[in-house]
């Protein structure tokens, strides 16, 4: 028998132009030195479990019909059913989504969520569609997807222009499809629905959690310590508002009106107020407005990254000063910046550690939804607390051992205990 060579690209990527799934498998070829004997399974992490792309025709407004593509990627249910956000943004591709479901996988497992992990994505710009042309796309895709999700195979949740609206729709229509209600099928949904309550601040939250870890790693007092947020929505909102009351100094914050600053320390509630009002931080008084350049070069003790992707890059790494970076945002850090960063000796504590307050909410709300008893905000802002603590404890202890980097730490946390349930579980059949 010839030696049949093992293809880590699947066919169906363009293979001139991987998109961000080629990052996320440079990642696991990074860590593989590090998983020991289980590294004889980790070609499981380098293929997703299930990809599936479905066509969503819907009359539009106008009584045409047109047609979107859309997408559900399970990349690994060894621990437990997929889990991850609903994207509907233009620029969606099947690599995205690819990337995106196998971070989740790492994120669930680095936390230790009984969870695999999965994404879903729509290619589509909501802001040139209705309401009802929205509901329309939804229930037609949770319709399409719906012969994979369900609340013990794959549990869909918002993303990126994807809110709790949209979850009581899927919910509604997945439901409807099997003919009983079946609340545990998405998790953000309201809090009339069988949501959680403490979801929407539950990122924040954990940002804020292991921001006091590291800062404490680090020797720095929360009371006084300068806080920098990049991201003045749910989750830069909340960090920087619970920094706030943790005694630290809130010196700036930008958002996509731009950047406010007071060397003084941003009184945050009145920032939350003018926002509610102004739908942006531009104006905001008692603060001077500066470049949106300037903010990356402020000196701070934490800067906290809570926008988008690639924020932190070859163009402003060098001119950091801040001591810990603490990623609320999925990917804001490049790779080329994380090198830059890691050389001058900056702490940044990974997105797949730093924002996964939110799914573990999701994962509350879950469990809540199978057992229809829902706890108080105290008992879950307790358990986020403790989880949050307790994955940055391990994967600090893991960077110290194996003296790597918190994020390569994560990584290797997540894909063990991934590659761990793969292995005693066995191939089936
Ligand atoms: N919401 C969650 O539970 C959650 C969970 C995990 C990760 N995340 C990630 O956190 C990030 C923020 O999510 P969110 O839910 O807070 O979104 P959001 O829409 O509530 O807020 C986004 C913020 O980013 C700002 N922004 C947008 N473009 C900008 C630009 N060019 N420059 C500066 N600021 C800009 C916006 O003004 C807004 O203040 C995203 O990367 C998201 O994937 C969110």
């Amino acid at each position: 028998m010839t030696d049949r060579p093992t293809h880590a690209l699947p066919s169906y990527l363009n293979a001139d132009d991987v998109g961000p799934w080629g990052i996320y498998l440079e990642q696991v070829e990074r860590v593989t030195p590090y998983l020991g004997k289980l590294s004889r399974w980790v070609e499981t992490l380098k293929r997703p479990k299930r990809t599936l792309i479905v066509d969503v025709p819907i009359e539009l407004d106008n009584g045409t019909v047109a047609h979107f593509e859309g997408y559900r990627v399970q990349h690994n249910t060894s621990r437990g059913p997929g889990k991850g956000g609903v994207r509907y943004h233009q620029d969606v591709t099947l690599s995205e989504v690819m990337a995106l479901a196998a971070w989740m996988s790492v994120k669930s497992a680095a936390v230790n969520l009984p969870f695999g992990g999965a994404k879903g994505g729509i290619r589509i710009d909501p802001r040139n569609h209705s309401q009802a042309e929205l509901e329309r796309i939804t229930r037609r895709y949770t319709s399409e997807i719906g012969v994979i999700i369900g609340p013990n195979k794959d549990i869909p949740a918002p993303d990126v222009n994807t809110n709790a609206q949209t979850m009581a729709w899927m919910m509604d229509t997945y439901s409807m499809n099997v003919g009983g209600t079946s609340t545990g099928v998405v998790t953000g949904k309201p809090v009339s629905l069988g949501g959680s309550l403490g979801r929407v601040e539950a990122t924040g939250r954990g940002v804020f959690t292991v921001g006091c870890e590291a800062a404490r790693d680090a020797g720095i007092d929360l009371n006084d310590a300068r806080v920098i947020v990049q991201g003045f929505g749910n989750v830069g909102g909340t960090a920087a508002r619970l920094f706030q009351e943790a005694g630290a100094k809130i010196l700036a914050v930008q958002d996509h009106t731009g950047t406010v600053y007071n060397p003084n320390g941003l009184d945050v509630l009145a920032l939350l107020n003018h926002m509610e009002q102004h739908k942006g931080l531009a104006g905001a008084p008692n603060t001077e407005a500066i470049a949106n350049e300037d903010f990356w070069h402020i000196e701070t003790d934490l800067l906290i990254p809570a926008a988008l992707e690639g924020q932190i890059n070859k163009n402003n790494a060098d001119r950091i000063r801040a001591r810990i970076v603490i990623e609320g945002a999925n990917g804001p850090t490049t790779p080329e910046a994380d090198d830059i960063l890691n050389d001058k000796g900056v702490t940044i504590v990974p997105d797949v550690v730093a924002n996964a307050g939110g799914v573990t909410v999701s994962y509350f709300e879950w469990v809540q939804d199978f057992s229809s008893f829902f706890w108080t905000e105290d008992e879950i802002n307790n358990r986020l607390e403790m989880m949050m603590r307790s994955a940055y404890t391990t994967v600090a202890a893991v960077a110290k051992e194996h003296n790597v980097t918190l994020r390569t730490a994560a990584f290797i946390v997540g894909c063990a205990r991934i590659l761990e349930s793969r292995q005693v579980r066995g191939l089936y059949p």
